[in-house]
């Protein structure tokens, strides 16, 4: 059934009807819409636009029509423009001319306004929920590693000692803000649209601020005009969720680094890996790669929707109908990779030995060397100078800097003393650093602390 037949002569052209129809990937918030419609008809009766008696064969046709749905007893056919109508005509179907009444002060404009929020703002707490699961994960294996030592690099060249729990802790910290600008976004949007109408509000005595209150929103919208047209949210969503997916994938390169042949930091579960057709030694970190691979269609979302709406006159054009397939693959397409990224560090095998001797084997300790000179009254420049000397004769002999002897260090400087060796052993370079955020046990225990704290809340 049409919504619109009245002015019209001619039945719709097939190909039009295809081209126009939302049905096939709005029906995704059938019980979203259905709420709102609930909440819609209880404030119509309320103010007396409806009888008591109206409103709750309505409610009980509109519950009638969910719980079908979801049992599968009534299908959502293709023949409807869109869920909206869909609900609306079997409602009419199942309990008469008294369902014709339920669209009274509403257009399906700020009607989808409202179902596109609900929606957004459910899914905003599965994947908070989603996030927090990986936290809880790193946060494990941030207890587990705090003296795992393990090269830290930049420029992707060895840098400095620091450890595994360190190295993870700063993923922590972008996963944490994630979840503070879903919160963000969930705070700022959550304003009911219901009663804008097409564009102009509507001549009922409606009380939007009850609507709104019924629906658990801070409050209505203010201008009738935004309240139809406004996809800023969405735009924001798909911000958020393209920055998780930066977060993610920037993880899996360094997961699918750490795991090959070369590095062998880590080994990925069986579980979780895949492996090849033809070449039978090959066991693949696919779901990565997978993970790194689909951040591209989200920024492709934020980017689609921005285009969509920059030309846009206000107040609703059909072009917004868009904003829904691209949303729900982001939000779809980061629920899937949180759940398995989680599985995936949750199960991998850490190999301690081959990290710590990565570290070693890449003079990591050269700072601290020069440290130690500066400890002893070498200006820093100099004490730069002398140790990248040494550094040159260590490669030269195939040497790491704690396996030469005290005379050659002498050779470099005489104020090398016995106590070099310990001074540039990695579990000193290390746990030297006890500044706050630095990967120093006492400042990493804190650290974990402050987490632990944080997961609690
Ligand atoms: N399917 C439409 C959308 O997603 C619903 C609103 C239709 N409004 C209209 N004036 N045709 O935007």
């Amino acid at each position: 059934m049409k919504l619109w037949g009245g002015r019209f002569t001619k039945e719709t052209n097939q190909l039009v009807h295809n081209f126009n129809a939302s049905i096939s990937f709005d029906q995704k918030f059938y019980q979203q819409d259905i709420k709102g419609s609930i909440a819609h008809v209880t404030m119509l009766a309320k103010q007396g636009i409806l009888t008591e008696k109206e409103k709750e064969l309505i409610v009980q046709g509109l519950s009638e029509i969910q719980e079908d749905i979801q049992n599968g007893t009534l299908v959502i056919d293709g023949e409807s423009e869109d869920i909206h109508s869909f609900v609306e005509s079997h409602l009419i179907k199942r309990i008469g001319d008294i369902g014709k009444k339920l669209h009274t002060g509403r257009s399906r404009n700020d009607q989808v306004a409202l179902d596109m929020k609900l929606y957004v703002r459910d899914e905003i707490e599965t994947m908070d929920g989603l996030i927090k699961e990986l936290l809880e994960t790193l946060h494990t294996l941030m207890k587990e590693n705090i003296h795992t030592i393990m090269p830290g690099f930049t420029h992707l060249q060895k840098a400095q000692p620091l450890t595994l729990a360190h190295h993870f802790g700063a993923y922590f910290e972008m996963f944490k803000r994630d979840r503070s600008r879903l919160m963000d976004i969930k705070k700022r949007m959550n304003l009911c649209p219901l009663g804008a109408g097409a564009l102009a509000g509507t001549t009922y005595p409606l009380d939007r601020t009850f609507t709104a209150e019924l629906l658990g929103f801070n409050g209505p919208t203010l201008n009738s005009m935004d309240s139809v047209s406004d996809r800023d949210y969405l735009i924001e969503l798909l911000s958020a969720l393209s920055t998780i997916m930066m977060h993610l994938s920037r993880f899996s390169e360094e997961i699918i680094l750490w795991n090959c042949n070369e590095y062998q930091f880590i080994e990925l579960d069986d579980a979780y890996s895949t492996g090849s057709s033809i070449m039978p030694q090959k066991k693949n970190p696919d779901i990565a790669e997978l993970v790194r691979g689909k951040t591209g269609r989200v920024y492709g979302a934020l980017v689609s929707l921005l285009t969509t709406m920059k030309g846009l006159p206000l107040a609703y054009n059909k072009d917004m109908q868009e904003d829904k397939e691209l949303t729900f693959d982001a939000i779809d397409t980061v629920k899937g990779c949180l759940a398995l990224f989680t599985g995936m560090i949750s199960t991998l095998k850490i190999n301690k030995a081959a990290m710590q001797s990565s570290a070693k084997n890449g003079f990591t300790n050269a700072t601290d060397a020069a440290d130690y000179l500066v400890g002893k009254g070498v200006p820093f420049r100099d004490a730069h100078s002398i140790v990248g000397q040494l550094v040159l004769y260590c490669i030269n002999k195939n040497l790491s800097l704690e396996e030469i002897s005290l005379a050659e260090f002498k050779q470099f400087s005489p104020v090398f003393e016995e106590d070099i060796y310990k001074a540039i052993s990695l579990s000193t370079c290390v746990n030297k650093r006890n500044t706050i955020g630095a990967p120093g046990q006492e400042a990493m225990e804190m650290v974990i602390a402050l987490n632990e704290k944080y997961l609690k809340k």
